[in-house]
């Protein structure tokens, strides 16, 4: 058996209101006791024998984030997009198909050491759980080799073969829908299947179909609801049992309350509103209407290229409208809840120690200072993962 105690906490969040004050559960001055990877205690004193002593002292001590929704798996560059929205370019979906050309050409090995670039940069930023998705294949082989790096990675892998319908298949995009039920999904083992359904994707009617011939091969469903467009994805969505809807920056006041009555997590993406579209306080309506939200990066490289939790936590304050309070909640417990985990993103008795320390004694410190390097050190199941030392 091996122990941790994180000692002399300035400010722990537990996310769990009975072990602390308000939303995040917050307690001073305790000690975190870590036993074979989980949340054993917490306590005023650090127990006897324990193998090994963290002083957390003028340090908080928060659940690792939980990234819901990130696009890892591509080559490529789109850096040039990105300033042309700098000079007024609206962003639309055809610049996937630039990533798409460049995935399809890069070999498995360059994948895995892009994702893996990333998902370092994630690590040092206090990531502990990330969902990755496929999407710039778009054949059979490219798929299913993007679904084997995201393996790799993660457990919470999802299939996103419906993310536009690729060149060859322009004039025929039912013929694609087909390969995606026919041969895409049989083929996949992912956990998750996920439809862009927008302007420029795939129609309500082919994200019906290509979702439940999914969820009949065993993946669960989720979607991409509302990010360019309004449209009727996240009925769709609620009707199916989706863990999550994402983006919705365009969603009525009907799809708002009609997400707060139901079991879908509404997944905000404050990193593609601060790179795209943003208008208003997007999150306040979600939030006022009491729905589930998460927020989460959707890192990819046209309409999102960051993998910072933290950064996503400082736009969904002061772009989106969120609290602090609020904002370090959706990057933690609402990122679990749209993966459907209750053993992460929460420091309950019992949970998973994933963790992350900050330098700051206050959790508020994430939008207070963006930019910064906040984040000491990162534990997952207990153990250190990365201290960076500058
Ligand atoms: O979630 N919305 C669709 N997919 C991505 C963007 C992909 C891209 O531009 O490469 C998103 O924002
Ligand atoms: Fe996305």
């Amino acid at each position: 058996m091996s122990s941790v105690a994180l000692t002399n906490i300035a400010t722990l969040v537990t996310n769990s209101p009975e072990l602390g004050e308000g939303l995040l559960g917050l307690s001073q001055g305790k000690t975190l006791v870590l036993e074979d990877g989980k949340v054993a205690a917490i306590s005023d004193r650090t127990p006897e024998g324990v193998d090994e002593v963290i002083d957390c002292a003028g340090r908080t001590v928060i659940p690792g984030f939980v990234d819901s929704h990130t696009h890892l798996v591509f080559a490529g560059d789109r850096s040039a997009e990105f300033a042309a929205r700098s000079r007024g370019e609206k962003y639309s979906a055809g610049g996937i198909k630039t990533t798409v050309a460049a995935t399809r050409a890069a070999s498995n090995s360059e994948l895995s050491i892009n994702a893996q670039t990333l998902l370092d940069e994630a690590l040092s930023q206090g990531t502990t759980t990330v969902e990755i998705k496929t999407g710039y294949g778009l054949t059979l082989h490219d798929e299913i080799r993007s679904l084997d790096v995201a393996s790799a990675f993660t457990d919470e892998t999802t299939l996103l073969a419906a993310h536009v319908i690729p060149e060859e298949y322009v004039n025929n995009p039912d013929g694609y829908v087909d390969l995606i039920i026919k041969e895409i999904i049989p083929a996949s083992s992912a956990k998750w299947i996920d439809v862009f359904c927008d302007a420029g994707a795939f129609s309500p009617e082919q994200t019906r179909a290509i979702l439940l011939a999914g969820q009949a091969a065993g993946m669960l469903p989720r979607i991409h609801a509302n990010q360019l467009s309004r449209t009727t994805a996240v009925a769709l969505a609620i009707e199916l049992g989706a863990a999550s809807a994402d983006h919705l920056s365009a969603s009525s006041d009907a799809d708002i309350e009609a997400l707060a009555a139901s079991t879908t997590v509404a997944t905000l993406l404050p990193g593609a509103e601060f790179s795209t579209q943003h208008e208003g306080k997007l999150g306040r309506r979600f939030l006022d209407a009491h729905a589930q939200v998460a927020i989460a990066t959707d890192c990819n490289p046209g309409s999102s290229f960051t993998t910072s939790m933290p950064f996503c936590i400082a736009a969904a304050v002061s772009l989106l409208g969120f609290t602090v309070e609020e904002a370090v909640h959706a990057a933690t417990s609402g990122g679990a809840a749209a993966l459907r985990r209750s053993d992460i993103g929460n420091l309950a008795i019992g949970s998973r120690a994933d963790i992350a320390i900050l330098k700051s004694p206050s959790y508020i410190h994430l939008a207070y200072r963006p930019g910064a390097d906040l984040v000491e050190t990162t534990l997952k199941a207990g153990r250190k993962v990365k201290i960076w030392q500058k």
